[in-house]
Formats: C-alpha cells, sequence, structure tokens
C-alpha cells in the first residue's frame, strides 16, 4: 500500500510487516529491530548477505542507551552536534541488539534522523509500543549493490514486486540530501570514518575536539569498491579533459552546470551546487540505466565536504 501517512507506516512496522521509510538521505527499507521475523525479510527483499548489519533508526539520543553498551565521550559529542541528522554511530552493542541486526558483530550502528517525517515514524511506534527505545531497523531500500533510492517511486523499481499485500511504502517526495550517512566507528579511543556523507570528516574532528583514528578493527560490509552501481558503465572524466574524451555517442553526461555537453551526449543532470549534485545523482544514475545507455560519463564535484562523499560514491559506481 502506498502512504503519506506516517501513522500508516508505524502500524505496519509494529505489525511485523515491513516499510519503506523516506528518511533524509535515501528511502530505507524498515523492520521492527527486534523482530527476528521482520528483519530476515529485509535480507531476502535486498538479497543482502545476512552478515552484513542494519543501522537501527532511534527516536532520539535517549534511546541509544537501549542498543549501544559503551558510549564514549565524543560519541555523545557527536550525537549533541548532529542528531536528529545525517550520521550513523557504531559503537559496542548492549542486550537489545541482537545478532540479527548487527551481522555477529558486537558493535551496532545507530542513528537519529533529522527528517520530521521519519520522526514521526518513529515518535508513533514508541506510543504504539508504549517502548521509547523502539527502533526500526533499516538499509538503503535497493537491491543489494544497487543504487539507493532517493524516491518513493525509485524504492518500488527496486523491491517492489517483493513485497506483500500488509507492508508499506511512505512517500514524501524526494529525499533532501540524497547521498547515505556518514558512518563513524566509536568503538576505539578515536573516531574513524566508515563512510562519508553529508557530516564531513573536518565537522567530526571539530565537534570532538579530537584526531581521526586510520585504522579500525570493525568489519564494515557494503563498504566494497563496487556498489552503488548502475547498469550502465559509469566513465569519471575531469572537465577539461571532456571535450577530447572518446566517449560514445549517446552516452549520458553528469557534470556541474558550468560545463557544457558536448555534442552527441545525453545530459542527465547539471546541478548548480555541490548540495544539488548530491541531491540529483542517484536518481541521474537511475535515468541512465532506464534509458538503457551504455555509458555515463561523470564530471565530480570539485572541493572538499560533501564534494568528498560524492566522489566517493562516483568512484565505487565506476569500479566494474
Ligand atoms: O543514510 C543511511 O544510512 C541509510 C538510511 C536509510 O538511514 N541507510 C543505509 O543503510 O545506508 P545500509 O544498510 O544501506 O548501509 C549501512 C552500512 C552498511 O555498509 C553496513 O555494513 C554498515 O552500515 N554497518 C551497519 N552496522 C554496522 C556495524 N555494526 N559495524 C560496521 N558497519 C556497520
Ligand atoms: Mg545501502
Amino acid at each position: 500500500m502506498m502512504t503519506r501517512d506516517p501513522a500508516d507506516a508505524a502500524r505496519c512496522i509494529a505489525a511485523g510487516h515491513l516499510a519503506v521509510i523516506p528518511t533524509e538521505t535515501v528511502y530505507g527499507l524498515g523492520a521492527l529491530a527486534d523482530d527476528a521475523h521482520a528483519v530476515s525479510r529485509v535480507f531476502a527483499t535486498k538479497g543482502r548477505p545476512i552478515d552484513h548489519p542494519l543501522i537501527a533508526h532511534i527516536l532520539d539520543a535517549q534511546a541509544a542507551d537501549g542498543w549501544a553498551g559503551a558510549i564514549p565521550e565524543y560519541a555523545q559529542r557527536l550525537m549533541d552536534a548532529f542528531w536528529p541528522g545525517p550520521l550513523t554511530l557504531v559503537c559496542a552493542r548492549n542486550n537489545r541488539a541482537a545478532d540479527f541486526i548487527t551481522g555477529g558483530q558486537d558493535s551496532v550502528a545507530i542513528r537519529v534522523p533529522g527528517s520530521p517525517i521519519t520522526r514521526d515514524v518513529l515518535q508513533e511506534l514508541c506510543s504504539l509500543r508504549d517502548d521509547p527505545f523502539s527502533a526500526i531497523a533499516a538499509p538503503s531500500a535497493n537491491r543489494f549493490g544497487g543504487v539507493s533510492p532517493t524516491t518513493a517511486q525509485h524504492a518500488i523499481e527496486e523491491i517492489g514486486d517483493r513485497l506483500t499485500t500488509d507492508d508499506v511504502v511512505l512517500d514524501a517526495g524526494p529525499c533532501a540530501i540524497g547521498i547515505e550517512s556518514t558512518i563513524v566507528d566509536c568503538t576505539a579511543d578515536q573516531p574513524r570514518i566508515l563512510r562519508l556523507g553529508k557530516v564531513t570528516a573536518e565537522e567530526v574532528e571539530h565537534a570532538t575536539g579530537m584526531q581521526l583514528g586510520r585504522s579500525s578493527q570493525v568489519r564494515a560490509p557494503g563498504m566494497l569498491a563496487a556498489h552503488y552501481s548502475p547498469r550502465t558503465s559509469v566513465l569519471l572524466v575531469e572537465a577539461a579533459e571532456l571535450p577530447e574524451q572518446a566517449v560514445p555517442s549517446g552516452a549520458g553526461l553528469i557534470a556541474p552546470n558550468g560545463v557544457p555537453t558536448p555534442p552527441g551526449l545525453v545530459r542527465l543532470s547539471e546541478p548548480a551546487t555541490t548540495e544539488e549534485y548530491a541531491a540529483d545523482l542517484y536518481r541521474a544514475l537511475r535515468e541512465a540505466d532506464s534509458l538503457q545507455l551504455s555509458t555515463v560519463v561523470v564530471v565530480p564535484p570539485s572541493g572538499a565536504g560533501l564534494a568528498d562523499a560524492v566522489r566517493d560514491r562516483l568512484t565505487r559506481a565506476a569500479h566494474a
């Protein structure tokens, strides 16, 4: 069922079904985080290996105590600075975080999402269950290895045929940020970034007053080189090289809006800012797929911060 009412998604999740839910980053495929059966359906629906852990989405930082055991002081500072928002923290797990969420690891990933509609779902879920620690386990709502959906329609294209009539798709329009949350490993003495996102490395250092650690013991499956891959092959090119590049005629082009479209290329996206670049990227890659283009030429955004995160996703998408 399609709905625009967050209460429908909350009821559906509370009853042990799956709900596609919007967040400020990407759409997730949500299940009640302590329901082994519902969570197993998330893995089956995505075709995801069961040792790839899921993020537990919670209503607020207080609820973190139910899921995370030892929360270092620097992690507390990150919660204060960026929650609700596009930041996921990996902490030592507490008793609520079962093996079927953590992929058998002794750490758990937690996030308080920033989108008001996602928070409405969590608020309603907590009140329906009379449990303020209620969590929604939700990976991105794409098939394993594919491009994360940034609209309800994209999520339906990915996994719609695997949902049942009891499951719900909550539509709140396009996601504001458009790429997945920043993930910080908080299991060691120093924070370490496992996945870049809207919250930048510099911001993590600033909020914690610490240097980022370089190596982590934590295994983050899903950080595979070839991930976020469309079927169309992705060719990364610097703007200056674009005119000389031998590209098949009819290829797609994603590039900042100052970059002109060479003759014969199909312009798929021309974002004016890095924020727009991130927000439109997955839609544009999906369009390349649906137009059945053999190649999409991509001129990455320049600069640091969010541009680093976008380039990270592009590098993975370009990895054959
Ligand atoms: O923005 C997001 O984070 C979206 C929205 C829906 O919240 N979710 C998302 O989930 O991107 P997913 O499952 O597609 O990516 C989460 C990543 C995976 O690569 C997983 O391996 C890693 O987080 N992860 C989860 N739990 C972990 C843990 N305990 N230790 C290390 N990595 C973990
Ligand atoms: Mg994902």
